[in-house]
């Protein structure tokens, strides 16, 4: 028995998708605990590819349990969406393969609005690049004790009090401060009042079933989403996300007890991207910026945003081993970086005359934070068909091991392309 925990080491979208896709093989769980439809993970599997926003990236091996934890934010009529389009392809979810929280929070069409309001109103330089899914205001409303949860839609009466209330405050704001059309009680709830029809056998108590599973000695993978650096308490605030990134909210945001969970894997892209605003000290804003953006095909899987592009930062890849306590690195997308005659890695930072090791609490030191880098070699093959850590040119492999050495942690898993069969899986952490 194994239970496993992937999350992002940076800014998101390292890849963790396809190797929570790749790793479900070993697993009888996958679980989501945190984010929402903020996520975007992409799974390439014999040549198609598939985006997930809420449905765990392990719903594509049929006799696989899914689970949506109570730290999730969930819109449902995004999940309905995504739950459509998989049957549409011949692979339709039932509550067999997919449970969700009773405890999770609703993203209700008023964080949405909120959302955008919220993102219009701050002036440039302020604005933090949110997806505008809602994500800040329900997880704000869950903190303040006013959120609505899934368990609420199989209670009609108390669902359309508590839309009530909620209205109450919000279309103030929304006439008064934001100059934006109220929304009726009424549509909210006859249109959350259809998705309950739909959803109703899905909604469960998960952190039982995650118990019980383990007793029966099932292998549980938790699922992350977003990445270290945009962790609420940790990254970069405020242009962070509104949750806990890092895998201790793997517990928390499932209900599964701390002293249960084996292993941590960190996934790393081989070099940094952010999408939205806020500081990234290894941006690059010249040509091999351009070309990793082209070659990585860096666009944000859901807003379509371009991902900024930049070198490998080892100060935050020790800050996400230090904050997550990972085993294992998942080194993805080394197959962009053939053709870069030198690689930088940045080893630690300088700010007002002094060096820094790890990412500084306030945000105004990062406007004046020059990252200190490291030259490697690189190299000129293309790696994509390398499937065993012998095919690859030894300045990749050097690479490889300089990233292990500088972060104390040995790679588990490298990636040299979307699909799940370019991978070498050097350590299966369910084989422990
Ligand atoms: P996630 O949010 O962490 O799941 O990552 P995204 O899916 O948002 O972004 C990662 C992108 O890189 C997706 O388009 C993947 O298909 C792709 N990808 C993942 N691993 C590799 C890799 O090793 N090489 C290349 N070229 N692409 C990869
Ligand atoms: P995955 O799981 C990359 C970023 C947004 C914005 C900030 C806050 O695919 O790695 P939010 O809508 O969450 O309030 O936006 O966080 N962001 C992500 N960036 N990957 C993600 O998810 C992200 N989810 C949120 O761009 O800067
Ligand atoms: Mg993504």
């Amino acid at each position: 028995m194994a239970n496993v925990v992937i999350v992002g080491t940076q800014w998101g979208d390292e890849g963790k998708g396809k190797i929570v896709d790749l790793l479900t093989e070993h697993a009888d769980f996958v679980v989501r605990f945190q984010g929402g439809n903020n996520a975007g993970h992409t799974l390439v599997v014999e040549g198609k590819k598939y985006v997930f926003h809420l449905i765990p990236s392990g719903i594509l091996y049929e006799n696989k349990m899914c689970f949506i934890g109570n730290g999730v934010v969930l819109d449902p009529g995004v999940l309905l969406e995504e739950m459509d389009k998989l049957a549409a392809s011949g692979l339709p979810v039932n509550p067999q393969r997919l449970m969700i929280s009773e405890r999770a929070h609703l993203i209700m069409p008023y964080h949405r609005l909120l959302d955008s309001c919220s993102e219009s109103a701050l002036a440039s330089g302020k604005k933090i690049g949110t997806t505008g899914r809602g994500i800040g205001p329900c997880y704000g409303d869950k903190i303040l004790r006013k959120g609505i949860k899934a368990g609420d839609l199989l209670d009609a009466p108390s669902l359309m009090e508590k839309i009530r209330e909620n209205l109450e405050e919000k279309n103030f704001l929304f006439s008064k401060k934001f100059n934006a059309d109220p929304l009726a009680p009424e549509a909210v709830y006859d249109e959350y009042m259809q998705h309950a029809d739909r959803l109703a056998p899905y909604i469960d108590n998960v952190s039982v079933a995650l118990d019980n599973g383990r007793k029966a000695g099932k292998h549980i993978l938790f699922e992350g989403a977003q990445g270290t650096q945009l962790d609420i308490d940790h990254g970069t605030y405020p242009f962070v996300t509104s949750s806990n990134t890092i895998a201790g909210n793997a517990c928390t945001g499932s209900g599964f007890g701390p002293s249960h969970i084996d292993c941590v894997i960190g996934i790393l892209k081989a070099y940094t991207t952010r999408v939205g605003e806020g500081p990234f000290p290894t941006e690059l804003f010249d040509p091999t910026g351009d070309e990793l953006q082209k070659k990585g095909g860096e666009f944000g899987a859901t807003t379509g945003r371009k991902r900024r592009c930049g070198w490998l930062d080892g100060v935050i890849a020790r800050e996400a081993v230090r904050l997550n306590g990972i085993n294992g690195l998942a080194i993805t997308k080394l197959d962009v970086l053939s053709g870069q005659p030198t690689l930088k890695l940045a080893t630690s930072y300088e700010a007002d005359g002094k060096t820094l090791n790890a990412m500084p609490g306030n945000i105004k030191t990062y406007a004046k934070m020059q990252p200190i880098y490291e030259d490697l070699a690189g190299w000129s093959e293309e790696i994509t068909q390398a499937r065993s850590v012998e095919d690859l040119p030894a300045k990749a492999r050097d690479y490889v091991k300089r990233i292990e050495e500088f972060t104390e942690t040995p790679a588990y898993i490298l990636s040299v392309g979307p699909g799940r069969e370019q991978t070498m899986l050097l350590n299966n952490p369910f084989q422990k």
